[in-house]
């Protein structure tokens, strides 16, 4: 009996081919695996696990602190993980002039300046930081959602208190509209609203629509008021011990990511309206932009200090 199951186990291992080594490679990504920061890591799984014929194991988990992340990604405790710039500027402040409100007119505006040498360089100061900077990816533009009144001009934000990210650009800005920013991971926002410690926060369509913030807010307005640049970020040392035919693997890998998450974006951005106001939401969509840029002016002129002035230009004047 013991010699025939032996013999059995000899011949499935045989047929099963030489076991190969797996290096497992873990990334965190806020939101659900089914949003457009879940479609990310799965076409990096999907991607990077066929070109190198399953030498590498790629296992995708969610995690809604987005600081938590770049801090484990920066002592290696996970290899990678997608985030909004959210907190990223607190490592690596060079990315802070993209989270500047209004900077970009467009979808194609900020993905052509993110894919374009000026994109490439801020990514290259990740290396600094202990940190490498792989792709830019994207939120998409943010919008204001409260639970307490329509908001169509910079006067209805006073005294309304606002879920920010830990940003300090973002903080800025609703402090000079004469809200009052509450910054907090994205982990604490649905008891912060539920309990109302906050009246609101500002996402993207792609993340209210994925959180069903439609439950705890009743009214969101089309601020467009800044894009929402994300970013792939990895652990230095999974890059160095790649081969260079690996990593080439790798960032074809990255690219079907950013082509996944940009055309689920631009799928929830075309859909996302008609959904909310079918879940209960009032929408505001026609918004006199120049009055939250007017309202903003004191803290432009600040960023034009204490942010690359020339830059900043270069971006606004990218065509
Ligand atoms: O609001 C945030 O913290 C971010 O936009 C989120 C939802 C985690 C997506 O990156």
């Amino acid at each position: 009996m013991f010699r025939r199951s032996a013999l059995a186990a000899g011949i499935a291992a045989f047929l099963a081919g030489p076991a190969i080594a797996q290096t497992q490679i873990t990334i965190q990504h806020a939101l659900p695996a089914n949003s457009h920061t879940g479609v990310g890591p799965a076409a990096i799984k999907e991607v990077f696990e066929r070109l190198t014929n399953g030498r590498y194991r790629v296992v995708a988990q969610r995690n809604d602190n987005e600081r938590e992340m770049v801090e484990s990604v920066q002592i290696g405790t996970i290899d990678c993980t997608f985030t909004s710039t959210g907190p990223v500027g607190n490592f690596v402040p060079e990315v802070r002039i993209f989270d500047v409100p209004f900077l970009f007119r467009d979808t194609a505006h900020a993905r052509g300046v993110l894919d374009s040498e000026i994109g490439q360089q801020v990514l290259g100061r990740f290396s600094a930081r202990g940190l490498h900077g792989v792709i830019w990816t994207e939120n998409g533009f943010r919008h204001l959602t409260n639970s307490r009144r329509e908001v169509n001009l910079p006067a209805d934000l006073r005294g309304l208190k606002v879920r920010t990210m830990e940003n300090q650009v973002h903080m800025r800005a609703f402090t000079v509209l004469g809200a009052l920013p509450t910054p907090m991971a994205f982990s604490e926002l649905v008891p912060a609203l539920q309990q109302g410690t906050v009246d609101g926060q500002e996402n993207p369509i792609s993340v209210i629509v994925a959180n069903n913030l439609n439950q705890v807010q009743r009214y969101m307005t089309l601020t467009n008021h800044v894009y929402s640049p994300s970013v792939m970020i990895c652990n230095p040392g999974l890059m160095q011990r790649m081969t260079p035919a690996d990593r080439e693997h790798f960032m074809t890998a990255a690219r079907a990511a950013q082509r996944a998450n940009r055309d689920r974006v631009t799928q929830d951005d075309a859909n996302g309206v008609e959904l909310l106001r079918s879940r209960g939401m009032t929408v505001v969509t026609t918004v006199n932009t120049a009055a939250f840029q007017e309202a903003l002016a004191p803290a432009f002129a600040e960023w034009e200090r204490s942010l690359d002035a020339a830059l900043l230009r270069r971006i606004r004047d990218w065509r």
